[in-house]
């Protein structure tokens, strides 16, 4: 008589229970956590499911909108206002903050499809989450984040968070449960890696074009995807590399917005052990003056955040 041996399964570790025993996050902010992951679901669902077309509208940047972006954005308020745990909202589609709940303990700011004039050429995009106590996030700075993460729609669905203290990525399996992945993501000071954004602009910044050349003239590889979500998660995947988003004419600030953008993914790079910064200041201690607010952003690798920093306060002419 043939006797089966039991395999010893892995273990699988979920989101909430990650949440609970690694992320010490308090039981609301877990649910929030879990609430917005449960929309990235439905997210990426739409994704395979919408088509790609122009939703005939334009945000409050004046960049057309896609009907996913406006999809997205619906699915998140849904989930967010569902969860009664979130007080207000700002997101990268709506030119206001939201009032959702007064007594409720949080506010988020949210990108909801990041990169998503990348969508029908079939790229990875991504929805960028910040979370801070209270009601109100103008005035504060993105230090005070009690939590970040981010949703990477590729191949496969990840979703990377960090509750302050450590970065960690899960993995979308096929029932629809977000797996742990990678536990304590670190990121190197020196990068091997380089991802520079908004390139027009050195036809007017003479420094952000001394700092492409030092990156050209170097053994560094050029890894850009054209989604800061991909772009800044690439650095976390491979352990190392920086990312640039610098300002030019069109774009006096770079495109990238403080809010939604730059200050959850600061926040997360942090935790990693790497840095952000717009140049002169860390992005986590930029005040968020108003919602539509755009910053440079340098972000990666410590030792090359630090270069690059010198680099455009002392450019090589
Ligand atoms: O949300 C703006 C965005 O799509 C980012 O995800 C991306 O990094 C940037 O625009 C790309 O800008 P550019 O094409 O100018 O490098
Ligand atoms: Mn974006």
């Amino acid at each position: 008589m043939n006797i089966a041996v039991a395999q010893n399964t892995p273990r699988q570790i979920s989101l909430n229970s990650h949440l609970f025993h690694r992320g010490n996050a308090p039981d609301s902010l877990r649910h929030l956590i879990v609430d917005i992951s449960r929309a990235a679901k439905y997210i990426q669902n739409a994704i395979r499911t919408t088509d790609t077309g122009l939703a005939g509208s334009s945000n409050q940047f004046g960049e057309e909108q896609v009907k996913l972006d406006v999809l997205s954005d619906d699915i998140i308020q849904h989930h967010l206002s569902e969860s009664r745990l979130v007080a207000s909202y700002i997101s990268e589609e709506q030119s206001e903050v939201i009032q959702l709940d007064s007594r409720a303990p949080y506010s988020v700011v949210f990108d909801p499809l990041d990169g998503s004039s990348l969508l029908d050429a079939n790229f990875a995009i991504g929805s960028i989450f910040g979370i801070y106590e209270g009601s109100d996030v103008i005035g504060k700075k993105p230090a005070e984040q009690i939590a970040a993460l981010y949703v990477l729609y590729g191949p496969r669905t990840t979703l990377t968070y960090t509750t302050g203290s450590s970065v960690h990525e899960f993995l979308l399996n096929d029932v629809g449960e977000f797996i742990l992945l990678r536990e304590f993501i670190g990121v190197a000071d020196i990068a091997k890696n380089y991802s520079p954004g908004n390139l027009r602009a050195v036809q007017e910044n003479s420094a952000y074009r001394s700092l492409l050349n030092t990156w050209l003239d170097s053994d560094q590889t050029l890894r850009y995807s054209g989604c800061m979500t991909a772009d800044v998660h690439h650095i976390f995947a491979k352990g190392q590399g920086i990312f640039s988003n610098v300002g030019g004419k069109k774009y006096p600030e770079g495109k990238l917005r403080l809010v939604f953008e730059c200050g959850p993914l600061a926040f997360l790079m942090e935790q990693a052990g790497g840095s952000a910064s717009d140049g002169t200041i860390r992005i986590l201690d930029k005040v968020i003056e108003k919602i539509d607010q755009r910053t440079p952003v340098i972000i990666g690798s410590k030792t090359d955040v630090q270069k690059a920093c010198e680099r455009l306060q002392n450019p090589l002419l």
